[in-house]
């Protein structure tokens, strides 16, 4: 299993795009014991809900997933991690939960081959940063929703202290098409580097916002016109509030990691936020710094300090434009440098994305 997943090239779809194979192989090497699983369903995202309908689509498909990760990686406990605005998703998987025993797909004796595997669900209490997988680790164990240091890994050190592989919702769910079809037919699908295929989540200025599945590599051109482009379209947020944006004249943009990666953005969990020319740009720069101001856990000063700081100069900005700005774009961007290269963990680090990009991309506040 872990050498089909590797080679089919699939990487996390929950934002990092580290290599499922890799962290798989090595949680699976680690000789402490026990090994968990954990599923990452916190979803927080602003514009990201491609979770959410795979979990109230398809519940089994997560637990098949889960079970297989769990075979794979050696563990016997599996924690899936569920937002806890998604009562529905809720409903659904707990339903699941109970049918997949009652069948023996989940239990101490899977469908009678020696392997127990079972899952549990916790829910979030509306804290974006316990979506980041050591704050979530600490979430389960009953401590404050706080990143811990990224070493040692998790694989190696993470939930309770043992060797943790945790893996998004849509990454998981792509390893049973991999099992199905082996490993080099899903790398046959999308790109040399981001194989098979991604769910877009498309909202905004849109005709029919929804969650789109493409190969990786159409462009932003035909998501956007799938999902109905208005003609007076002005920009589009790649990546969510902490991706980075592209203008109208840029959606030959290929949607790959490296194609985004080469354009200077990012595609991240795969959010299209889309823009048209009536939207007050402002406005949303400055809710986007409300967000990364209310959400920060406070732990680490760059980024307890800097998204105030941050949220302060775009409340003084909103409406000026030219000279009048000129002194609290040069405060938002040194601010940002702080945030990106003191801040613990990516909720600090990438606070400034969205704004840069706007000032640098879209001349906003010109
Ligand atoms: C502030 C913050 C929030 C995050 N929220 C989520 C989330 O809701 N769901 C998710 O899958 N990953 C989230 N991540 C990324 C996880 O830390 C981790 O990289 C990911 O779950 C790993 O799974 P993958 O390799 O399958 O992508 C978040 C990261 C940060 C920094
Ligand atoms: S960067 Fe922000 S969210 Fe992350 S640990 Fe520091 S204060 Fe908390």
């Amino acid at each position: 299993m872990i050498r089909e997943v590797t080679e089919s090239g699939l990487v996390g779809r929950g934002g990092a795009a580290f290599p499922t194979g890799r962290k798989w192989q090595a949680t699976a090497a680690r000789p402490e014991h026990p090994h968990y699983l954990v599923c990452d369903a916190d979803e927080s995202e602003p514009g990201t809900f491609k979770d959410r309908v795979i979990m109230e689509g398809d519940p089994y498909a997560l637990i098949e997933a889960m079970t297989v990760a769990g075979y794979a990686t050696g563990a016997h406990h599996g924690y899936l991690y569920l937002r806890g605005e998604y009562p529905r998703a809720l409903r659904g998987l707990e339903h699941a939960i109970t049918q997949a025993h009652a069948r023996g797909l989940l239990g101490d004796d899977i469908l009678g081959q020696g392997y127990a595997f079972d899952i549990e669900i916790r829910r979030g209490a509306g804290a974006y940063i316990c979506g980041e997988e050591t704050a979530l680790f600490n979430s389960i164990e009953g401590y404050k929703g706080e990143p811990r240091s990224k070493l040692p890994f998790p694989v190696e050190k993470g939930l309770f202290g043992k060797p943790t592989a945790g893996n998004n919702v849509e990454t998981l769910v792509n390893v049973l098409p991999i099992l199905t079809m082996g490993a080099a037919a899903y790398a046959a699908i999308g790109t040399e580097k981001s194989t098979g295929p991604k769910l877009f989540c498309v909202s905004g200025s849109v005709a029919r916002p929804g969650v789109y599945e493409l190969p990786f590599g159409a462009t932003l051109g035909e998501l956007l016109a799938l999902a109905g482009r208005p003609g007076n379209l002005r920009a589009v947020l790649l990546g969510g509030a902490a991706g980075g944006f592209v203008r109208a004249d840029e959606l030959d943009v290929p949607l790959t990691f490296e194609g985004t990666r080469a354009a200077g953005t990012t595609l991240r969990s795969g959010v299209v936020l889309a823009f048209d020319d009536t939207v007050p740009l402002p406005r949303v720069l400055l809710r986007i710094a409300e967000f990364f101001h209310d959400e920060s856990c406070g732990q680490c000063a760059p980024c307890r300090v800097g998204t105030v700081r941050q949220e302060e100069a775009l409340h003084r900005v909103l409406g000026w434009t030219g000279a009048d700005a000129a002194d609290d774009i040069a405060l938002l961007r040194d601010v940002g440098r702080a945030m990106r290269d003191a801040s613990i963990c990516g909720l600090g680090q990438t606070a400034r994305n969205a704004v840069e990009s706007a000032i640098d991309r879209l001349g906003a506040y010109e």
